[in-house]
């Protein structure tokens, strides 16, 4: 579905709304209630469009922008990131106006080139400059890594405006415009999973851009991102949960990861989970394969324990399992401490992989792994609780 929404006189939020996006980014996190994608028209003297869209939603924003600007033509395209979520659709957008003049940053300029190979000309934006588009100038700021090396913000001074792209984004599928509709709890949430799944890992990047951007002085009144409702109402709470994440404010909780074939590994997570909230841990507990990885990650987020266990699997991890320790390393969710266990029948060298593969990550192991032969008995499970009650985490 795609709606326009009018957030000022001249200027159109254009929002695809796709309930049935199973996943975003390909096939790399798993959505909750699908996607969303806005792009920003501005019908000014130069007529400027604020992020182009994927290529599969590129024949329904088309129609949207003939519908506000019938057969006028585009001037200016802002490429504030050449993902294809947001810049796939330019080439197409270029047949229908191939005299609009585009602008991106100088990383995005090279990037534009190897993605789309056609015979196009990029105006390089850094921050601070501007383009006067008739009554509007819009100012740029770049914000490297926040998500890719291109990204950049765009900025209306007189509006008191910042089109953010993926910075401040949430996968809300809704079709309400502003943050207030949805209620900020929401807003909050959902910001929150996005921060942990796509802007994580640049954390240090996103703290940089933040504080540059905050020594410029610019006022925003409305934060516009590409990605989710926009956000004016709880601006200041949403300011505070991005200094939060760029901060890294760890919380006393465990997320416990497990998997199992014959339920093992269940049992010994269900003492790990037991035994460290009677230590004042708040626990979470995920079996892999019935879990959405997305939600793992952001419970991650903020959590300085990280408990892994799995059976073996041939010599080897349990797959869900080896796909959680990857995306482990990916989020780069370094300076946690972790305890690894799991079961065995006649070999185990699984769990050295996983305290490997944890380390590798930056993530202090705290204890040898803790194995089982076959089936936890009683004895061993008394054993693995005395264990965790001696333990000082
Ligand atoms: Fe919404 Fe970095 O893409």
């Amino acid at each position: 579905m795609v709606k326009t929404n009018r957030i000022k006189d001249k200027i159109y939020q254009i929002k695809v709304i796709d309930t049935e996006a199973t996943h975003f980014h390909g096939c790399i996190f798993p959505t909750r209630e699908g996607a969303s994608y806005n792009c920003y028209l501005v019908v000014d003297e130069q007529i400027t469009l604020i992020d182009v869209i994927d290529t599969m939603y590129f024949d329904l924003v088309l129609k949207e922008i003939k519908n506000i600007i019938g057969d006028q033509d585009i001037d200016n395209i802002i490429i504030n990131h050449v993902e294809p979520d947001h810049s796939g659709g330019y080439e197409m957008l270029k047949r229908v106006y191939p005299n609009a003049a585009s602008y991106t940053s100088a990383t995005g300029k090279r990037a534009m080139q190897h993605q789309f190979f056609g015979d196009h000309t990029y105006t390089k934006v850094a921050t601070k400059d501007t383009l006067n588009i008739g009554e509007y100038t819009l100012s740029f700021f770049e914000t490297p890594l926040v998500h890719w090396p291109d990204n950049m913000w765009t900025y209306i001074e007189c509006e008191q405006m910042l089109f953010t792209n993926d910075a401040f984004g949430q996968l809300i599928v809704d079709d309400a415009v502003y943050d207030n509709e949805v209620g900020v709890e929401k807003v909050l949430d959902f910001s929150r999973e996005y921060y942990a799944n796509i802007l994580l890992p640049g954390n240090v990047s996103v703290k940089s851009s933040l504080l540059r951007f905050l020594d410029l002085g610019w006022t925003v009144r409305k934060v516009l991102p590409s990605h989710g409702v926009i956000v004016r109402t709880h601006i200041n709470e949403m300011f505070a949960q991005y200094r939060d994440f760029v901060n890294v404010k760890l919380k006393k909780k465990a997320v416990i990861v497990y998997e199992t074939v014959w339920g093992s590994s269940r049992k010994m997570a269900n003492v790990y989970a037991d035994k460290l909230s009677e230590k004042g841990y708040e626990v979470k507990v995920y079996q892999l394969s019935e879990s959405r990885i997305s939600e793992v990650i952001t419970e991650l987020s903020d959590a300085e324990l990280i408990v892994v266990g799995t059976g073996n699997y041939n010599n080897c991890l349990l797959p869900t399992v080896a796909d959680f320790m990857e995306r482990l390393k990916a989020a780069k969710l370094a300076n946690r401490k972790a305890l690894v266990f799991g079961s065995y029948g006649w070999a185990k060298v699984h769990l050295k992989r996983v305290q490997e593969r944890l380390e590798e990550a930056n993530i202090e192991v705290l204890a040898d792994p803790f194995y089982v032969m076959y089936v936890p008995d009683d004895e061993s499970i008394t054993l693995l609780e005395s264990q965790i009650d001696g333990m000082t985490l």
